[in-house]
């Protein structure tokens, strides 16, 4: 009797694991290896198996291995553009092949917002939005007739990069005095920070500049570097703000030699885990997920912030 009792016993459905392609952009800073590290920790607590690669700064890789994933014939594309044009062609590929791609972090310009899924990352224009607020704040109820910023920018052509000069351009135009008289770019490097910032010594422009505005804390830590070299205070003579919050860079804080850091947050993990969980239980996904940030400075208590985890 029980031997037929353990025959008929209906056979349990096993639930087909979920297969995600993730496609992060690089490895440039230790702001990217968290953001990296907190989606795979978050996809790994689902029964999902993930399919990572590393596109090491280079779009055409980055285009193969989302094509990779189209050929395994995965469920969902995770991925994070190096730069913002580019893709149209891929993601209609994805689609063709009705696999949905949601995009972390850095995002893509396409006219055809159908090709993806949903944006899930920090809100780059705020991020500018704080950092310009800060200098305007801090120079308020200066006597000084003229502010001269540097721009350290990120990566040309990469959402972050025009969307943080945007927001910062937006604010300081209140303030007539102030303008961006130099601006050069660092891909988001410390070596090509720290470079940026030798020629302007060397050049005797620096003597010129009020403010430091960069947009990530590896090239900050570049600039520092050289400044090493140089007889301007930073934090003092030079005014400072920068964006990330790293642990080395609250330190930095911390120690004065710079004056505001903007935080740009990596733990996307646990939104794209979310993501894909509604999605897959036929939940509405909204086009665009911002997760929260704030902006840490001179001005606001240091000992209340919070440990980072990059
Ligand atoms: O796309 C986000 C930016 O990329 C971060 O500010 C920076 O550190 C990273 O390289």
């Amino acid at each position: 009797l029980f031997i037929l009792a353990a025959c008929t016993k209906p056979l349990e459905k096993e639930e087909p694991t979920i297969v995600v392609g993730f496609s992060q952009s690089g490895t440039e800073s230790s702001w990217r290896k968290r953001h990296t590290e907190s989606i795979n920790e978050e996809l790994a607590k689902e029964n999902y198996q993930v399919l990572y690669k590393n596109g090491f700064m280079n779009q055409e890789r980055q285009i193969q291995d989302i094509r990779t994933f189209i050929a395994y014939k995965v469920d969902i594309i995770v991925f994070t553009p190096l730069k913002e044009d580019g893709w149209e062609p891929v993601l209609k590929e994805a689609r063709d092949a009705g696999i949905p791609v949601i995009i972390t972090d850095r995002n893509v310009n396409v006219t055809d917002s159908s090709l993806y899924l949903t944006h899930i990352g920090p809100s780059f224009k705020a991020e500018g939005n704080r950092a310009g607020l800060y200098v305007y704040n801090y120079f308020k109820e200066k006597d000084q007739k003229t502010i001269n910023i540097f721009e350290l920018k990120g990566l040309a052509s990469t959402s972050p990069t025009t969307l943080r000069h945007e927001g910062f351009s937006e604010v300081i135009q209140r303030d007539s005095r102030m303008k961006i008289t130099q601006t050069k770019s660092g891909d988001y490097i410390r070596l090509k920070g720290k470079e940026q910032m030798t020629k302007l010594i060397q050049s005797g422009e620096i003597n010129k500049i009020d403010v430091l505005f960069s947009h990530n804390d590896e090239m900050t830590h570049g600039a520092l570097d050289a400044l090493k070299g140089s007889d301007i205070q930073p934090g003092k003579e030079l005014i400072i703000i920068t964006i990330d919050a790293q642990e080395d860079m609250i330190l930095k804080l911390k120690s004065g030699d710079v004056n505001a850091v903007v935080e740009c947050n990596p733990n996307a993990g646990w939104y794209v885990r979310n993501t894909i969980s509604r999605y897959l239980k036929g939940n509405t996904i909204p086009e665009e997920v911002y997760m929260p940030e704030t902006i840490f400075s001179d001005q606001s208590p240091l000992k209340t912030i919070p440990t980072r985890n990059y």
